[in-house]
């Protein structure tokens, strides 16, 4: 039966791409950023994952405007990661996983959750800068991976409620899959920024630490807010916080705090990393 053991969500910002490029993980900017994930993989040690559910945002690299699924999983042997403008290097390429892949699609759709199904699919920074950071060191990956991708992009964005569900049903898929295997899922993004318009910069640390917080004990506690409530809160970005709810929705309550950090700024985001542990 597969496992899933925990969940680890972080910012996923372009910059890091370039940090880690140039060796700056011990430089004072990026120290406390890049230093608590040694905890991160002293406890990936310990779980041993062998696949990574990995739900992110894709910003235009795969989906452009023209064509933006809400929900997209990927069911390839391999995904690509390409230069997107930002000045990144692309990684090596991340293995897929098509047997978990199709297994948690037809789940999903015989639970009415009718995902876009990509054979093919490239990822962008969403996916490929917390591998990085989660498993650094370049060259082969030591899991699998299973994209799952959020339109948090281009409104009509699907509600917390709804992507706090869809965590739930991915769950279900992992636990009724027959092989063997630990699961890790990710929920890359956030928390609060705002890249254009009058309120680029903006960051609200208050919320941002109470949804730190109630990620952890009472996640249904972030499902009352309306997107636009959202978009106030935590930025037009900052909506990806909806991938940490879908991510933790996967977890059963209760679960451990293992380990967290906030730290603001990294370029214009705050950022934030929490490890919790599956309980059940
Ligand atoms: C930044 C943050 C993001 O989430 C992103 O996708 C691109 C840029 C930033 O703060 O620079
Ligand atoms: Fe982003």
């Amino acid at each position: 039966m597969a496992n899933v053991v925990g969940m680890v969500t972080t910012s996923h910002i372009p910059a890091i791409g370039r940090a880690i490029a140039r060796n700056l993980q011990d430089d004072p900017y990026w120290k406390p950023f890049f230093g608590p994930f040694e905890r991160v993989h002293q406890w990936l040690a310990k779980v041993k994952p062998d696949v990574a559910v990995v739900v992110y945002n894709d910003h235009g690299l795969n989906f452009f405007l023209d064509k933006m699924p809400t929900f997209a999983i990927g069911a390839a042997p391999q995904y690509v990661n390409s230069d997107e403008g930002w000045g990144i290097p692309s990684l090596t390429p991340f293995r897929g996983d098509p047997d978990l892949s199709w297994h948690i699609i037809e789940s999903l759709v015989a639970e009415e959750f009718d995902v876009t199904t990509c054979q093919e699919m490239q990822v962008d920074h969403g996916f490929a800068l917390p591998m990085a950071l989660l498993w650094p060191g370049g060259g082969e990956w030591p899991v699998t991976t299973v994209p799952v991708s959020v339109n948090t992009v281009q409104h009509p964005l699907p509600s917390p409620t709804r992507c706090y569900k869809l965590g739930h049903a991915i769950g279900r898929a992992i636990a009724s899959y027959g092989r063997d295997l630990n699961v890790v899922v990710l929920g890359t993004g956030g928390l609060s920024h705002q890249l254009d318009g009058p309120r680029a910069g903006f960051i609200n640390k208050d919320f941002d630490l109470m949804c730190m917080e109630k990620i952890v004990s009472e996640p249904e506690a972030l499902t009352r807010y309306s997107i636009p409530e959202l978009v106030e809160l935590a930025g037009a970005q900052g909506v990806e916080l909806l991938n940490w709810l879908i991510a933790r929705g996967v977890l059963e309550s209760p679960v451990t705090r293992v380990h967290s950090n906030y730290h603001i700024p990294i370029s214009n985001t705050a950022a934030g990393m929490l490890v919790l542990e599956n309980r059940a």
